[in-house]
């Protein structure tokens, strides 16, 4: 018992000896019994020099002593693994020198000033950056611009023609399918989509009679099911689905 109660004594002894060396920086010796020199950085030292690189960046003064944080873009990190690349976009040519980690909706918006395509989620979920490409609608966010070379791209921008308004687009006013308008060019792109895919027979889970050739009955299910991507967050769906039936009906 008493042996037990020393060896207490003697480690708590040991403990504060250590202590003592870590905030001092003074030699101490090592567990393996060779004697060196702790890091001089006591914690009192270390926070105060977290707290000056960290109030350097909020200010915009770079770190003093610690490698500057990079915060350029992918395409400029990598100035010298850019490839080119001609997207037909909306009837255009467009030659692009492009990082081939960019997205289509990146290259949309910020190369070619494209802004109609909107970013919503960036990972496939909202439907907000719907394009066609050949017809078919893809979420351009989940794509990258470099695999669409010699493709036809339709962005929202080029569904007019000779300033008349798609008539989809005309539905959308006429039926107030849209609030703030966000989600809007997406749904706009999906929704032409959706009408020719229904017009060439194409079933979706909804469609009861898959045996059924020829254009599909578009019911407001079957309008909900095809443009079930394609989230609103103002919720005009109602106006949204009122226009795609009228629109369906005189195409
Ligand atoms: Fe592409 Fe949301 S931004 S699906
Ligand atoms: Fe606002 Fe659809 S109109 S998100």
């Amino acid at each position: 018992m008493k042996s037990r109660r020393n060896d207490l004594v003697n480690s708590k002894r040991k403990r504060s000896a250590s202590d003592r060396e870590m905030s001092s920086g003074e030699s101490h010796t090592t567990p393996e019994g060779e004697t060196g020199v702790r890091d001089t950085l006591t914690r009192r030292k270390f926070f105060a020099t977290v707290g000056a690189i960290t109030g350097g960046i909020a200010i915009g003064i770079p770190p003093i002593g610690a490698k500057a944080v990079e915060l350029a873009a992918p395409e400029e990190k990598s100035a010298g693994n850019l490839h080119p690349v001609e997207l037909m976009i909306n009837g255009k040519r467009h030659t692009l020198s492009l990082d081939p980690r960019v997205t289509l909706l990146d290259a949309l918006r910020d190369k070619l000033d494209l802004t109609g395509t909107k970013k919503g989620c960036d990972r496939g979920e909202c439907g907000a950056c719907t394009v066609l490409v050949n017809g078919h609608r893809i979420l351009s966010c989940l794509s990258l611009a470099i695999a669409h070379g010699g493709d036809e791209i339709t962005t929202v921008e080029g569904l007019a023609k000779d300033g008349e308004l798609h008539p989809l687009q005309a539905a959308f006013i006429e039926y107030d399918g849209f609030q703030c308008g966000y989600c809007t060019p997406g749904q706009l792109c999906s929704a032409v989509a959706l009408m020719s895919e229904a017009k060439k027979g194409d079933a979706s889970s909804m469609t009861k009679d898959l045996g059924a050739v020829g254009p599909v009955d578009l019911t407001p299910d079957e309008i909900r099911e095809r443009m079930s991507g394609n989230i609103c967050r103002c919720g005009a769906y109602p106006g949204i689905l009122r226009a795609v039936q009228s629109t369906y009906r005189k195409v």
